[in-house]
């Protein structure tokens, strides 16, 4: 790819600039933020670790979009992030109009990007930007999903003291306190959980998951979790750029699949350089669907505070 933008460079957004550059992904890799300076200085400060970690992506920082024009991808992180005592929802008007007026300027400039929006509460977010950008709802993707699967496999294989690589898992639902745990999905190195974790272990670790985000913003105190959800936004920005037909949970605009319409929610797609290829539709129990409709539900709400 030529280049990817990630708007946002703060904890989340430099780190998956830099994750970007360090596995090449794009000839150029731009970091915008509206701090002066600051998005210059890390991109020059990443762009000098490339002679050691021997990649030969440029990294540029800049305050606007001209800097950005014709991306093949743009990673919106920019908005505030939780601090103790605030849920992803108190995120919602703020970030609203600071998606909003990013979008507006992505679309000026990069047309015929794909975007991947991080910023929360995601799920809404997603909305914004598609509802803002107006592109087709294959190149508006939110990322959530991976990171809140990717937090399960952890303490799935720290229980059975396996490594993650054989750890496998599925997250579906909204990135919220009902997001929905996949149990029956969750495998490791083919094995249902189910035939390896009792009952009452899975319950805690599902919780734990469930928590995950709080659980991070409890110790950080200032900020929220940045290294494995730039981590997440990376594997679909890598999906994309490799054209590679990854299959993993992502916020999709949804349009009857699941039962469910006009909301974004997590489930399996397939990613490659259109975008989202495909949704996959799994066959869900009746407490499944009626977690996952819940958890629609509850961004449908928060869709309906929005005056956009
Ligand atoms: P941060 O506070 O470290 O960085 C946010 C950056 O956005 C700041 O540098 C700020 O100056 C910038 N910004 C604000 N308004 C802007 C604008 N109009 N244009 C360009 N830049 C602007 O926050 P962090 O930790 O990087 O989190 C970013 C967002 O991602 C938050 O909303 C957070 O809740 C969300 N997040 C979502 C996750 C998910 O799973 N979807 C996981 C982790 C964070
Ligand atoms: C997380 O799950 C804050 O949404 C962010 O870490």
């Amino acid at each position: 790819m030529k280049k990817i933008t990630v708007i946002g460079g703060g904890n989340v957004g430099s780190t998956a600039a830099q994750r970007i550059a360090e596995k090449q992904l794009a000839q150029e890799v731009v970091l915008v933020d509206i701090l002066e300076g600051v998005p210059q200085g890390k991109a020059l400060d990443m762009w000098e670790s490339a002679p050691v970690e021997g990649f030969d992506s440029a990294v540029v920082g800049a305050n606007d979009y001209a800097a950005t024009a014709n991306s093949d991808i743009v990673v919106i992180t920019a908005g505030l992030a939780r601090k103790p005592g605030m849920s992803r929802d108190d995120l919602l008007l703020a970030n609203t109009k600071i998606v909003k007026s990013v979008t507006e300027q992505v679309v000026t400039h990069s047309p015929n990007s794909i975007l991947i929006v991080v910023s929360n509460p995601l799920d809404v977010m997603a909305y914004v930007a598609k509802k803002v950008s107006g592109f087709a709802k294959q190149r508006v993707i939110g990322m959530a999903g991976i990171l809140d699967s990717a937090r399960f496999r952890l303490f799935i294989a720290q229980e059975l003291n396996v490594s993650v690589r054989d750890v496998q898992a599925m997250v579906l639902g909204g990135h919220g306190d009902s997001m929905v745990p996949l149990v029956r999905y969750s495998t490791v190195a083919g094995i249902p959980i189910t035939e390896l974790i009792s009952a009452e272990r899975i319950e805690a670790l599902v919780t734990r998951a469930r928590n995950g985000g709080i659980e991070i913003v409890n110790f950080l105190k200032t900020g929220s979790a940045y290294y494995a959800p730039s981590s997440a936004a990376v594997e679909m920005v890598e999906a994309i750029a490799r054209n590679s037909n990854r299959v993993l949970p992502c916020s999709a605009w949804l349009e009857g699949e699941y039962g469910l319409n006009d909301v974004y929610c997590g489930v399996p797609v397939k990613l490659n350089a259109n975008g989202i290829e495909q949704i996959l539709e799994l066959k869900l129990t009746d407490e499944e669907i009626a977690g996952l409709k819940k958890s629609a539900d509850d961004v449908t709400a928060n869709i309906k505070k929005l005056d956009i």
